[in-house]
This record gives structure tokens, sequence and C-alpha cells, in this order.
């Protein structure tokens, strides 16, 4: 398409990001949201998420004006040659995606869409939700094409502009080549395929991830009740290449915007067409156990009972690089702390104001203070430079839980504490002096 005349819906991460680094590409691009004050901010380069490199590229679309941003989908698809949908698509009753905002925009843009210009679903939506809109435009003069996103929050330009693939699927196939060729300067294989195989790529993808993860804790788990070591072994089984190293570390369960809902909507589309999908939803299962365990794994450090006990977390995103707490598992262990008594203080470099249940403090020492016990939630770097001696002083117990297996358990050791990893052999310092 060389450099076209686009359009993005919804200024989210996925949004955002589509926007700044198709502009970034050299297309022209109009961001949409409903949002007055947020479409005000962005066009003065203020961006509110935390996503590196995204700040930059907003400001360099700007003053390059290639990007600006506006509020309404109506005008602003006009002269679209490509309108990309990004609004979100959150979890319904039941499981399934709620497509209301798509909807919405659907019958905003349908009169104004000129013809020949492809809109095209960038957020996660259900197999059959091109088909859909394509009913609910009622344009047969415009293509709809899914072109579902692989971004990771935290990593999204950099997974934007380094995609392991760009997948696009559309009963027009010509249209579908079209929208491929937008990213035609970034190197990466491009499968061209029906709408519906390329909506339930997306699904396909984000559910084996979060199996192998829910596999990958259960493994832990073993580990920890027959004395081996997960570390030794997601070693060992990384070096085949079947199975890759990606995505085999051991948490406290997989959470933010996107596995969970994913999980659950294709459980329910499975449900749907009369296939009971018992495998992924033994992985949702497995998610839930796993929080649990770490709770009692929490409850076991300081004694066996929480009540009463004071608890310092370190870490509240539902992974390092972003400050989203959709879905944390970090939120769910701290309100079951809390609900079984612990007094429960927390320190997240990217998270401050109050959040119900616990303290936030704005420095990660300020929660050890009379601690009997600290547990490490989300996998910030920043934690492994701490100051385990003063930690120690500040403490009133001497656990510290590490459930991303994060730290180095000697100078945790060396500082007098004691360390629990995840699927790892206890450390106990008065054992090892
Ligand atoms: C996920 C997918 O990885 C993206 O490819 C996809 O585009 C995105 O969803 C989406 O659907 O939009 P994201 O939600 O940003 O991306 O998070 P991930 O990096 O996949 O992490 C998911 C969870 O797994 C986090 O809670 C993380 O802490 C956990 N995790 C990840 C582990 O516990 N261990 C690992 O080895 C990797």
């Amino acid at each position: 398409m060389g450099s076209a005349r686009i359009v993005v819906i919804g200024t989210g991460y996925v949004g955002l990001t589509t926007g700044a680094c198709l502009a970034g590409l050299g297309h022209q691009v109009t961001c949409v949201d409903v949002d007055r004050v947020k479409v005000a901010r962005l066009a003065a380069g203020q961006v509110d998420i935390l996503e590196p490199g995204l700040e930059e590229l907003v400001s360099r679309g700007l003053s390059s004006r290639r990007l600006n941003f506006v509020v309404g989908s109506r005008e602003a698809v006009a002269d679209a040659q490509a309108v990309f949908l990004c609004v979100p698509t959150p979890m319904g009753a039941g499981g399934a995606a709620d497509l209301r905002a798509v909807e919405a925009v659907i019958e905003e843009i349908s009169g104004t869409v000129p013809a020949g210009c492809a809109v095209i679903t960038k957020s996660t939506v259900p197999v059959g939700t091109a088909q859909r809109i394509r009913a609910l435009l009622g344009r047969g003069d415009v293509p709809v094409v899914a072109n579902p996103e692989f971004l990771r929050e935290g990593t999204a330009v950099s997974d934007f502009l380094n995609p392991d693939r760009i997948v696009v699927g559309s009963e027009d196939e010509l249209a579908a080549r079209r929208v491929a060729d937008l990213y035609a300067d970034l190197a990466a294989p491009s499968v061209v395929t029906d709408a519906a195989s390329a909506e339930l790529v997306k699904y396909a993808a984000n559910c084996f991830l979060a199996m192998k993860l829910s596999y990958v804790n259960a493994i832990a788990e073993l580990c920890e009740r027959l004395g081996a070591d997960i570390e030794s072994v997601t070693d060992g089984m990384g070096y085949d290449r079947r199975i890759g190293r990606a995505f085999l570390k051991p948490g406290p369960g997989w959470g933010g915007s996107c596995l969970p809902k994913d999980t659950h909507a294709l459980v329910q589309v499975a449900e749907s067409v009369g296939f009971d999908f018992s495998l992924l939803s033994s992985a949702i299962q497995e998610n839930i156990a796993q929080r649990d365990r770490i709770v009692a794994k929490i409850a076991g450090s300081v004694g066996g009972t929480l009540a009463g006990t004071r608890i310092g977390v370190l870490g509240l995103a539902f992974k390092a690089g972003t400050n989203d707490l959709r879905d944390s598992p970090a939120l769910s262990v701290t309100a079951m702390l809390a609900a079984h008594g612990a007094e429960v203080t927390a320190y997240d470099p990217a998270v401050d104001g109050d959040l119900p249940g616990m303290r936030i403090m704005d420095d990660p020492y300020q929660v050890a203070k009379g601690a009997d016990g600290i547990v490490v939630l989300t996998e910030w770097d920043e934690f492994r430079r701490l100051d385990w001696t003063y930690f120690a002083d500040l403490m009133h117990g001497d656990a510290v839980v590490d459930t991303r297996n994060l730290l180095d358990p000697q100078a945790i050791l060396n500082a007098g504490l004691c360390w629990l990893g995840l699927g790892r052999p206890r450390r106990h310092a008065r054992a090892t002096a």
C-alpha cells in the first residue's frame, strides 16, 4: 500500500502502540478515542501508560505530523484506506468477550467509511466476529479483515516492530494482502488466511502460553514435593527445541488483561460448539490453585497461621515493566492474606495510591518494618539489588518468600534470613551457617 491513510480507533496500549508504530513506519495515522481528556493529553504528547519507547514514538509522530489524535470516529474515517478497531473487548457474563464497544464503533462508522477501505479487527475478538461485523456494517464494498496483535504489555513497541509473524485473515484475499502490506517494512513472515483462522490463531497462541505456564507451575509444585529443583528441570527441558525456553518461569500464577480473559473465552467458545475443552479448563483451575498454594506457603513461612502477622509485599503489577493491576495474581494473593487476618503493606515501583486491604508504601524498606515475612510477587529487577541486611534489621521475622525465584538466595541467607522460592529447595540461614 506504500504510505496509507490509517485510522486507529481506541487508544489503549494496543491502539496507541499500533497507531504510533504505523506512523513510525511512514503511514498517515489518525488515532480516535471517545475520551476527550485522553485525546487532549495525547495530542500534547502526554502518554499515561507505561510502555517503553511509546512516548518518544508519539512525540516523533506528532512533530512529523504523521500522527494526530481526534475525538469521534464518524468523520475521522471518511477518507481512510484502513481502519483498525482497537477498542476493549472485556470479559462479559459467563466468560464470553463483551463486544459492545466494537458494535458501537461499527454503528458509528458504517455510513461514512469509504468504499474499498479495510475495516480491521486488532483487539482480540471471538472467532466469527469479522463475519458479524460484515453483517453489521451492511457494506458489500468494505472488506473486513482480522489482524490480531501479539503485543505484550511492557514490550509492546518492540513486539510491534520486531514481530515473530503478521497474521491477517479475510474472505477478501486481496484486502488481506493489502493489510499485510502495511507491515511490509517489518522483517516478518505473513500468514494470510481466512478470517476465522486468523481470529483463532490469537486464542490458540495465548491459551497455549497459559497452559504452558500452568504446566510449569504444577511441575514446580512437584519439584518441591519430590526434592527436585525447577531451575534445573526447566533448564533441561528448555534445550529441547520443540519446547523452548520462553514461558518456563514459575510464578504466582498468570494474570493481566489478556491470558485470563482469552482462556475463559475459548472455553466458552468451545462449549458453544459442543466441545468440552477440559485441557484448557484444567489450566485455569491450576492457575487458581497456584494462588492458594502461594498463600499456604506464606502462612507456612511465618509459623502456620497468618492471623495477626505482618506481611510485606514486594510487587503488585501482574508482571514487571507495567503498572497494570488487571487480574494481577499479586492482588488475589494480598486479598487472601488480608482475609486470613494478616496486616499487609506493599511496595511496587510502578503503583501508588490506595488499594483496598493494604497500605501502599513509597519505598521497599518501609514494607520490612516489623514484618514477619516478605513476599515477592512481581519480578521487578530492582528487587535484586535490595539491601537484605537492612531488611533483616527492620523485620520482626525472618521469612522471605520469593514467588518469582528472582532474588539471590545467598544474599538473603548472608543477612540471616530464610529464603523460600518456588519449586526450589528451601534455604535457611541457620541450616547453612
Ligand atoms: C500476552 C501475550 O504474551 C501476548 O503475546 C499477547 O499479545 C497479549 O497477551 C495480548 O493478548 O494482548 P501480556 O498479557 O502482556 O501478553 O503478558 P505476558 O508477558 O504474556 O505474561 C502473562 C502472565 O504470565 C504474567 O502474569 C506473567 O507474570 C506470567 N509469566 C510469564 C510467568 O509467570 N512466567 C513466565 O515465564 C512468563
